[in-house]
């Protein structure tokens, strides 16, 4: 079975990150999905960006949390990059946008709720209601470091799939994600063993690294039988499984 490809924060190798730019070179590099973060502005919309704060991407400066989404929309996202590509915004884009976009592809979409070290209240509904209005249950994973947000993702919509994301070893990743009611482990690179991809999926789990980048590091997971991987450079990637 070859991974589905997620491009982290879209093909962010070579684009700015979480700007509809890297979502649309992801797509075009073939990936089988986009792998987002999300938190609120003040005024409640749910915004596209990694950082609680504006400096390392952005022009701005300051939380997010600190700024209304009038505000943030007229932001430029591409610190540190350089031209930009056929004229595709580089803006910090609301999940709306990137959804309402995608929506009519067969694009799949993992969404992290960065709400871990700072609490976004109803972030789960605001993010669910958006997946319901596109229609969008079927090919989305929600995924967050903070578990019980997890549940409640549960609670609120048992059909929506969603991934356990975590760091630090987990000795049994497959108990902590029953814990929480996950459907998939997202498995940091260097915890990636084929003992833990086939223990978990025999647990009933689906499997996905993050960040693979190098191609051999690609082929290594994809030969452990991982259901997924999240990547920075999409395009290589497919290029990598294609040479299985
Ligand atoms: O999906 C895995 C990965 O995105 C989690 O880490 O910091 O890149 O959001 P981070
Ligand atoms: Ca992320």
């Amino acid at each position: 079975m070859i991974p589905l490809i997620y491009a982290h924060r879209g093909a962010s190798g070579r684009h700015p990150e979480n700007t509809m730019e890297a979502f649309h070179a992801a797509r075009k590099r073939r990936a089988d999905g986009i792998e987002l973060d999300v938190q609120l502005s003040q005024d409640d919309k749910v915004v596209v960006i990694h950082d609680h704060r504006l400096e390392r991407t952005t022009n701005g400066s300051g939380a997010i949390r600190d700024h209304t989404w009038e505000q943030l929309k007229k932001l430029r996202a591409d610190k540190g990059h350089g031209h930009p590509q056929r004229n595709r915004p580089r803006r910090i884009p609301s999940l709306r946008e990137v959804l309402h976009t995608f929506a009519p592809t067969s694009l799949r979409f993992c969404i992290e709720l960065k709400n871990f070290f700072h609490p976004q209240p109803h972030l789960e509904e605001s993010v669910i209601e958006l997946i319901h209005r596109y229609d969008l249950a079927e090919r989305t994973v929600v995924s967050s470091f903070n578990f019980n947000s997890l549940l409640t993702v549960k609670k609120l919509d048992p059909r929506i799939k969603t991934g356990l994301l975590y760091v630090g070893p987990l000795q049994h990743p497959w108990e902590v994600g029953a814990q929480y009611q996950a459907d998939e482990l997202h498995v940091p690179e260097d915890q990636l063993s084929p003992s833990l991809v086939a223990e978990a999926q025999a647990n009933g789990f689906r499997v996905l690294g993050w960040t693979l980048d190098s191609a051999s590091r690609i082929q290594a997971a994809a030969q452990m039988g991982v259901d997924g991987i999240i990547t920075n450079y999409p395009g290589r990637a497919r290029k990598a499984l294609a040479q299985l």
